[in-house]
């Protein structure tokens, strides 16, 4: 008698699991969506407001003032943006200038991969990451999207025959342990890295 019923029921208990799971599986596509567009943005608005800053100083006062300025400015205005928009901000590389800007174990697994990408051709300007990560009790959307080596970088970023007198001479009494030079146009020299706790 109650084998019709039960089989009844165990379909709708199936459908509605089902109907669950996508709707969770939705949301959880939506939210991720939601929170790379947002770091995306974050991203992009602070690599042009460096950009910027970089540009007016090389054309106003040459390499020179723009490597002081540079070294004054750019951990402040990385920790200005990562603060105005509640995330912790940051560029990273494995090779750093600034040794502030090492890669953590997060960062170093997802530039490691980039790197290799890089070597197949397959990186681009597309190119991002998104990972929610677990530690201890707090959940951390982790972004990070790739920077790369243009013309202008080679100033200060270059091989040995890019880098003037001067300018080797000032960044060696800034960085003395300066990893960041050698570099051609198109290489991958980093990421700018976010990570916010999420609920
Ligand atoms: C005028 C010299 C100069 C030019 C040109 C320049 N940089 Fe830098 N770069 C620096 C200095 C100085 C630092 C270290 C800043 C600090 O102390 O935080 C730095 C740091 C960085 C970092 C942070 C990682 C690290 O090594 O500390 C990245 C990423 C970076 N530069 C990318 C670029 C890119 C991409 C370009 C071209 C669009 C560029 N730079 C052009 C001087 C320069």
């Amino acid at each position: 008698m109650s084998c019709p019923y039960m089989y009844k029921m165990k379909k709708i208990y199936l459908l509605i699991t089902a109907l669950t799971l996508l709707i969770l599986f939705t949301a959880q596509t939506n939210s991720d969506d939601e929170l790379k567009n947002h770091f995306r943005e974050i991203s992009l608005t602070f690599m042009e407001d460096l950009k910027s800053v970089l540009m007016k100083n090389l054309s106003e006062g040459g390499p020179l003032q723009a490597i002081t300025v540079c070294s004054d400015t750019a951990q402040e205005l990385t920790n200005i943006i990562g603060e105005k928009n509640n995330v912790v901000l940051r560029r990273v590389t494995f090779k750093p200038r600034n040794p502030k800007d090492t890669a953590d174990a997060f960062e170093a697994k997802v530039l490691s991969r980039w790197h290799e990408l890089m070597d197949e051709g397959s990186l681009d300007k597309e190119t991002e990451y998104l990972e929610i990560v677990k530690i201890e009790n707090e959940s951390y959307a982790r972004y990070m999207k790739p920077i790369f080596i243009q013309g202008p970088c080679l100033t200060c970023h270059g091989g040995e025959n890019m880098i003037g007198g001067e300018v080797k001479n000032l960044l060696k009494e800034i960085y003395p342990d300066d990893k960041a030079t050698g570099y051609k146009p198109g290489n991958l020299r980093g990421a700018i890295s976010i990570s916010q706790i999420i609920e």
